[in-house]
């Protein structure tokens, strides 16, 4: 398929990660809806990205809605194929970070962190398979973390969301790689956003640039179809030291929470209860293949 003819759809595109997706998918020639909540970061979102387009003769549209409406989901991906005549790309990466411990975290707290990072992406998956189906084939890329895997206090609900996404990512990569459909999980480390009230300043220099994580997703689109990452870790080169965990043999962004706004004194991120779920537990990698 000529990559002049792709259209892609990126949840949570207004800002951070997801537009920096969408600039790079437009730099490829792809044309992109871009979507979320709020129209004003959506509309000037789109007009900055525009002349990125129009070098490839790339567009860029908008539609406002919030993954956690059913209607809305479908809605988007309506729109994404009303407005270029096809979906080939979903780029599931809309979620929110509540960052509260369980005791004091309200159920409205957990059921907006599950419905946005675990049930929006059921929702635009859903709705896009037909399409994606229909075109003989494409990609569904799910922006998850590595906190899906290093779970951390006040992280309960955004962790548990993003190891579910990853089980749901790689169940959906068996379901539909005989179609030609090709599933892949990126499990960023920090990333400097502004995502759950995070520093995107200067004093975050060290964590991973947006660009990085669209980096990622573009080679993962242009990867030879031969062969399927479906998971991709992808973390900062040179976090700031830490005095302990080096000379244990762990990376400071490992075991920290990320998004590292958290506020977690270093000695409790060596405390007992860290370390033995960095050391002991499985990942998924670790875990035997049966497929
Ligand atoms: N930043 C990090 O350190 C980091 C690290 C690892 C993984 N990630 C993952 O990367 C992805 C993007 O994060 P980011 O840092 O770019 O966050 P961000 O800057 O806060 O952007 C989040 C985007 O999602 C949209 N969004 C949130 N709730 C939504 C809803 N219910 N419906 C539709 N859109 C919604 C937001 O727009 P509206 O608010 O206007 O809806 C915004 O466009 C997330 O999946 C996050 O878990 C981030």
């Amino acid at each position: 398929m000529p990559q002049a003819e792709r259209v892609a759809l990126v949840t949570g595109g207004s800002k951070g990660i997801g537009r920096a997706i969408a600039a790079a998918l437009l730099d490829t020639g792809t044309h992109v809806l871009i979507t979320g909540r709020g129209t004003a970061a959506l509309s000037s979102a789109a007009d900055d990205l525009a002349p990125r387009g129009q070098r490839t003769g790339a567009r860029v549209e908008w539609f406002a809605g919030d993954v956690r409406q059913e209607t809305d989901a479908y809605a988007m991906v309506g729109a994404v194929v009303q407005r270029f005549g096809a979906l080939d790309i979903l780029v599931n990466n809309a979620a929110v970070g509540i960052l509260v411990e369980v005791a004091d975290m309200t159920v409205a707290q957990w059921r907006e962190t599950i419905e946005t990072n675990l049930s929006g992406v059921f929702y635009c998956t859903h709705a896009a398979i037909p399409h994606l189906r229909a075109r003989g084939g494409g990609w569904i890329i799910n922006v998850s973390s590595l906190a899906s895997r290093n779970p951390f206090a006040r992280g309960a609900a955004y962790s548990a969301t993003k190891a579910g996404l990853n089980a749901f990512g790689e169940a959906l990569m068996q379901e539909l790689r005989y179609d030609g459909i090709r599933v892949s999980t990126v499990c960023p480390g920090s990333v400097r956003t502004g995502f759950a009230g995070s520093d995107a300043g200067a004093a975050a220099d060290w964590k991973l640039a947006p660009e990085d994580v669209a980096q990622v997703v573009v080679d993962l689109i242009a990867h030879p179809g031969r062969s399927l990452p479906s998971h991709v870790d992808i973390r900062p080169s040179r976090p700031p030291r830490n005095v302990l965990l080096p000379l244990l043999g762990i990376a400071f962004n490992d075991v920290l929470p990320e998004p590292d706004s958290a506020p977690m004194p270093l000695v409790s991120s060596c405390n007992s209860s860290m370390l033995p779920l960095s050391v002991m537990y499985p990942t998924p990698e670790a875990a035997p293949m049966k497929y």
